[in-house]
């Protein structure tokens, strides 16, 4: 279909959102999924209707930002957090700054709070989570989720910090209130400094390797010394130390001084 280039451009002055950094084939081909799912054929007609029609807006965000998590995603990785990356990192200092980008509805900083009680009192722990979806940090906010998204973590973490109501877990208030969520878009927004730990996985994938370049170095710029950068099951980085970053373990970085 054409019309692509225009439509990003359009998209980008309405919502800030720059497509031209997504990966094109993918982004173009979920893009023209829901344009004919809603029964428009050209680019021009579905930007006018989205701009005449929240509900059809807020479908088209929703699709954009594919907000699949669930909690301990990929555990074996949340292991090595737990017993080797966490431990190293907590040697020198007693509180950690840790930052959740692209956190969607967020399984993954509360996972964190959850593990971090094996380490520290539940007071101590702050977690800063950020996602471009407003509708994803809300469903966050509210807490509330499904038996499958829990299915990886471990059971004393079920059992003690939600409440299950009519068939939905329930995060408890203590857990969250150690969270705070914020929008944030990785591709524009400045990176907030001085962090120990930076957890993004599962969105870098959707990016051009020139934005992933950009953002490498953004996140090299937001570690502290020591910092440990940690990345999704499928995104590890080629030639890491092109951003001063080296590989501890598999799916972890360690910035380079
Ligand atoms: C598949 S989810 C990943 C969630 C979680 N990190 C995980 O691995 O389970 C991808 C998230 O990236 C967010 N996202 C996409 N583009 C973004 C951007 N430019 N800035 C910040 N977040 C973005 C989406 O809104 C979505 O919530």
């Amino acid at each position: 279909m054409e019309g692509y280039p225009l439509f990003i451009q359009k998209i980008y002055k309405k919502t800030g959102i720059d497509l031209a950094s997504y990966k094109e084939r993918q982004m173009k081909r979920r893009i023209e999924s829901l344009i004919a799912r809603n029964h428009y054929d050209s680019y021009d007609d579905y930007f006018n209707a989205l701009c005449n029609d929240g509900k059809l807006y807020e479908e088209f965000i929703n699709y954009l930002t594919i907000n699949v998590s669930e909690f301990y995603r990929n555990p074996q990785q949340w292991e090595v957090l737990e017993e080797d990356v966490l431990p190293t990192l907590l040697k020198h200092k007693k509180r950690i700054k840790i930052w959740s980008a692209a956190c969607s509805t967020g399984e993954e900083p509360y996972s964190l709070v959850m593990l971090l009680t094996k380490f520290m009192s539940l007071q101590d722990i702050s977690i800063l989570a950020t996602d471009i979806d407003l509708g994803a940090i809300a469903k966050a906010k509210e807490g509330i989720y499904t038996a499958k998204s829990i299915e990886n973590l471990p059971k004393d973490f079920v059992s003690n910090y939600f409440q299950l109501v009519d068939g939905k877990y329930h995060i408890k208030d203590s857990i969250k209130k150690q969270v705070t969520f914020q929008k944030h878009n990785l591709l524009e927004d400045p990176y907030p400094p001085d962090c120990d730990l930076i957890i993004c996985r599962n969105v870098m994938i959707y990016f051009t390797e020139e934005t992933k370049a950009k953002m490498y170095h953004k996140f090299y710029e937001s570690l502290n010394d020591h910092g440990i950068f940690f990345v999704g099951s499928t995104e590890q980085i080629i030639l890491p130390n092109r951003y001063k970053l080296t590989p501890t373990k598999t799916f972890f970085y360690k910035k380079m001084t």
